[in-house]
């Protein structure tokens, strides 16, 4: 009842002080750095349900925070814009004292974070960052640009190029190669292709490789909201228009497992398997268990692996230092400029998949189980 009263009010000033008289949570800006963590609630922002890894990520945030006590609010918007705007609302109507938002679109969220900061709602972006607004107080996250430096290198390696070590491969090409890109509005698909792109740059230069759709602009090859079959709708138009002269393509540089999956089906459907048509050389991200299934069968040829797990954890250690009213700590203060400001951030490395990886990378660290590779699906 207080809280959809403070709600009502907005007012910080009101806020601050009922919170203080009452001695329970702050909800929307009292002073937490008190109050027992089961009078706090935190709430979490997730984009979709589609993918795996955000239902990983979910999971963990929300079983983490509550094993230390802390109510969780974990709503999720089913890839919709006006959903996510409106969970948020109720979250900080609700007298959330803690938001953890992973953004559908990094740039459509400035009213409900003003609203945040009004209640003096701390604002953690979690893994996408949220643009345009002052009012994000630190970031959670991997590296991102090296996420698409590890997919270029993975597509060089998978072509013989260059060594997993980094050294130079014995082939020589050239080779054709199509490019992919996740959605415009998720600031993170740039930082995975300038990655990409930097890393493949010399080798477009020197002619190894080449585009024969010559669609090599983020904006050409980019996919709303990182959807499958938008990716092998795309596919399959690229081999129409430009593969139907008996030319193969030899690889294809995808930035999310869920991609990947469209690019083989349009692939396979148009006679790609083995032999002198053999699936091109496929990069993934993720660890998405049905890709890892496709690594392990040498369909895909690896994804990269970022840890959810670890992700969550950091996404804890900075919502109890905004309770305890400290700044969290961060490991970058340069690379995410959100186009208002530099916003702190804490990034975690990442990891390439190749089949032979699987077993260290993914089973031996409990992050699948072999059954659930073997089958492809998870439980
Ligand atoms: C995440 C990726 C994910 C993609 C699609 C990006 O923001 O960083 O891990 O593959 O969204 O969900």
């Amino acid at each position: 009842m207080r809280r959809r009263f403070l709600a009502v009010l907005g007012g910080v000033a009101m806020a601050v002080s009922l919170a203080a008289c009452s001695g329970e949570g702050a909800g929307g800006g009292g002073d937490t750095s008190s109050a027992k963590p089961s009078d706090l609630t935190i709430g979490v922002s997730m984009p979709t349900q589609t993918s795996e890894r955000w239902i990983a990520d979910g999971n963990s945030v929300k079983e983490k925070l509550q094993a230390k006590g802390y109510k969780v609010d974990l709503q999720y918007a089913g890839d919709e814009i006006p959903t996510q705007s409106q969970q948020i609302d109720q979250m900080i109507t609700q007298g959330a004292d803690v938001l953890v938002i992973a953004p559908i679109d990094g740039t459509a969220l400035s009213g409900q974070l003003q609203a945040a900061a009004a209640a003096k709602i701390p604002v953690i972006s979690y893994d996408r960052l949220i643009r345009n607004s002052p009012n994000v107080d630190f970031y959670v996250s991997f590296d991102n640009y090296k996420v698409g430096v590890a997919q270029a290198n993975a597509l060089l390696v998978g072509l013989g190029l260059q060594n997993k070590d980094g050294s130079k491969g014995s082939a020589t090409g050239p080779f054709n190669v199509e490019l992919f890109a996740g959605s415009l509005d998720d600031n993170n698909a740039h930082f995975f292709f300038n990655g990409a792109m930097d890393t493949l740059k010399p080798y477009f230069d020197a002619g190894t490789l080449k585009v024969k759709s010559g669609q090599t602009k983020i904006e050409q090859v980019a996919i709303l909201r990182w959807q499958q079959e938008t990716a092998q709708k795309r596919m399959e138009d690229l081999l129409t228009s430009s593969y139907n002269d008996g030319s193969k393509v030899d690889g294809v540089l995808s930035p999310f497992d869920g991609l990947s999956r469209g690019i083989i089906t349009a692939l396979q459907n148009a006679g790609y398997r083995g032999g002198a048509k053999k699936m091109p050389v496929i990069t993934g991200q993720d660890a998405e268990v049905a890709s890892v299934k496709l690594i392990n069968d040498g369909v895909q040829s690896s994804t990269v692996f970022k840890d959810t797990r670890l992700l969550a954890d950091q996404a804890v250690v900075a919502a109890e230092a905004f309770l305890k009213k400290e700044e969290p700590k961060a490991n970058d203060t340069k690379a995410y400029d959100n186009g208002n400001k530099v916003v702190p951030a804490f990034l975690l490395p990442v990891q390439t998949v190749y089949k032979d990886d699987i077993k260290s990378a993914l089973i031996d660290s409990g992050y699948l189980t072999a059954q659930e590779v073997a089958a492809g699906r998870a439980g």
